[in-house]
């Protein structure tokens, strides 16, 4: 139930603090320590590779996972949508393993490519939000995302609850590889939850944003770099999908290749900063398009940001960035779509669960 909500868009943003104590819960041993089962991280440990499958808000979700399980595990991963993956198959490694990202469960596109590799024989775990979903029976094994029914067709706490549950699994598997990569999650998530329940209260900042930015515009970029690149893609997608503002998330280094050609007088550029090692190369391509006129609105994290900056997100650990900077673009997406009269919940021409190919 929405309860006094407007929206089950506005309540799944902000049970995200909710969800990501949640999801520390239900992995946490009686030690206290976040444990996945055993069975899993072996087969992440015997993998050479690893393949991520998913689609929409999911593949976004997968991006940022692979960076995680690159840098704290150090075991390759490929990501992939999976409706390209089932009619252009890459070539696969020896000892592949594979995820499937879903928070339905029941996404065909997905589900197609989870026939194809069994029929290969190879392993495959389902990260979903519903247990006893299609993908989740059908795949080796299952790890929930413990968010609760999302109703909203724009997908919110399942793409940070998916990001919390890849880090506990890339996190436990790096420490089972005797990484020291391996980082204190409990404390991380944690100062995480806090962060979420900041940016959520502060929804008049973002609401700000979206009637000074969006409310006449026909298009709208996010920019950003590394992990900031992926979060504006999925920015970038809860603001089309909902809004129907023609929005595109570009990594900022390709801007000059081809897209600056679109910046006009008044094009908004929302620009995230939160990586410290592409700090000034994002601020210059902010630069680049405000010099052919772009309305450009930089989100920075704290202990990074300069003085054009319009919004600082609270600091937390550089690698689950994601986690928060989604919030704030959410939000924008939310009030965006709300100030158009767009029916916020059921977006036109899109169902929860795209259950054809
Ligand atoms: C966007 C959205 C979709 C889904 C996609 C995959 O807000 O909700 O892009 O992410 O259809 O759905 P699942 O995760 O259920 O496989």
């Amino acid at each position: 139930e929405k309860g006094t909500y407007p929206h089950y868009m506005l309540k799944e943003i902000d049970e995200q603090p909710l969800v990501i104590r949640k999801i520390i819960q239900a992995y946490q041993n009686e030690k206290d320590e976040l444990v996945v089962v055993d069975d899993i991280v072996k087969s992440m440990k015997e993998a050479d590779r690893i393949y991520i499958v998913a689609c929409g808000t999911s593949y976004h979700a997968g991006l940022v996972g692979k960076q995680f399980i690159e840098n704290m595990a150090e075991i390759p991963v490929e990501v992939h949508v999976a409706s390209e993956f089932s009619y252009n198959m890459p070539l696969l490694s020896a000892k592949p393993l594979f995820i499937f990202l879903s928070q339905s469960g029941e996404t065909a596109d997905s589900r197609a490519v989870l026939v194809r590799i069994k029929e290969m024989e190879h392993r495959a775990l389902t990260i979903t939000n519903v247990p006893g979903s299609t993908l989740s029976r059908e795949a080796d094994y299952t790890m929930l995302l413990h968010a609760g029914p999302e109703i909203a067709v724009a997908s919110t706490k399942a793409y940070t609850a998916q990001i919390a549950v890849l880090a506990i699994l890339a996190n436990v598997t790096a420490k089972s590889r005797g990484m020291n990569l391996a980082l204190d999650l409990v404390h991380e998530l944690g100062i995480i939850a806090n962060a979420m329940e900041v940016l959520c209260d502060t929804k008049e900042e973002f609401e700000k944003m979206a009637s000074e930015f969006l409310p006449f515009t026909r298009n709208c970029f996010f920019i950003g770099r590394s992990l900031d690149y992926f979060v504006c893609l999925e920015g970038a997608l809860k603001l089309k999908e909902i809004s129907y503002i023609q929005a595109e998330g570009f990594a900022g280094g390709e801007l000059k290749h081809g897209t600056i050609a679109l910046i006009e007088d008044g094009t908004p550029v929302i620009a995230l900063a939160t990586q410290e090692n592409v700090n000034w190369s994002i601020r210059g391509n902010v630069k680049e398009v405000a010099a052919r006129g772009a309305n450009t609105c930089i989100i920075s994290m704290k202990g990074l940001e300069t003085e054009e900056d319009r919004f600082l997100l609270p600091k937390v650990n550089q690698l689950l960035t994601p986690l928060i900077s989604v919030i704030p673009l959410q939000l924008i997406a939310y009030y965006a779509s709300l100030h158009r009269g767009c029916d916020v919940d059921k977006p036109r021409n899109l169902a929860k669960s795209v259950t054809v190919e």
